[in-house]
């Protein structure tokens, strides 16, 4: 279980990384389109939360320590964070659609937030990465004392 916990943590970071491609995907394509965002949108709000929620259940499976199981589930909230700030973004325009300063203001903060995600998807990593050693640790003591 141990393992399946860190492949899936591996995968999780992939798709955080993938997050900020189509980023740059959407930034560069022209004509801007509703589409242009589209990848990086059902990256965002299926594929990444999915990941956390379904590492939070492994890693409650693997019996990990209360605060890496806390760390799991962060990238879902993180995410809900990365929608109100669109929502608050937009609520914040002109009233025709166009940025206003206090609306980009806000918009930027999708950039750091999206550092953050990425951040804890690398400690999530880490902590599993962790979590399978010593658990191959263990296992290594036993077998010695008992052979
Ligand atoms: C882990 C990192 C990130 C996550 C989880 C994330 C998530 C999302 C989600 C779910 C949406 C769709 C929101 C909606 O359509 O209501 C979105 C839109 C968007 N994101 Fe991100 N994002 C991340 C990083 C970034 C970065 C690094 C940038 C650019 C620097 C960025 C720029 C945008 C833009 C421009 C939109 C489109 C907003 C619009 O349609 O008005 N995102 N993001």
């Amino acid at each position: 279980m141990r393992r399946v916990y860190v492949a899936l943590a591996g995968l999780q970071l992939l798709a955080v990384l993938a997050q900020f491609y189509f980023a740059g995907v959407g930034a560069f394509d022209r004509p801007q389109t509703d589409g242009s965002y589209g990848p990086h949108a059902t990256n965002g709000m299926m594929i990444i939360p999915v990941l956390s929620l379904v590492i939070t259940v492994v890693a409650t499976l693997a019996k990990a320590p209360g605060r890496l199981i806390g760390l799991s589930i962060l990238p879902l909230g993180l995410v809900v964070v990365q929608m109100l700030i669109i929502i608050l973004g937009r609520a914040l325009d002109d009233g025709t659609g166009n940025t206003t300063a206090a609306s980009l203001a806000v918009f930027g903060l999708h950039a750091v937030n999206g550092l953050a995600i990425m951040g804890v998807a690398g400690k999530v990593l880490a902590g599993a990465r962790k979590l399978a050693s010593a658990d191959g640790a263990a296992t290594r003591t036993v077998t010695a004392q008992v052979s």
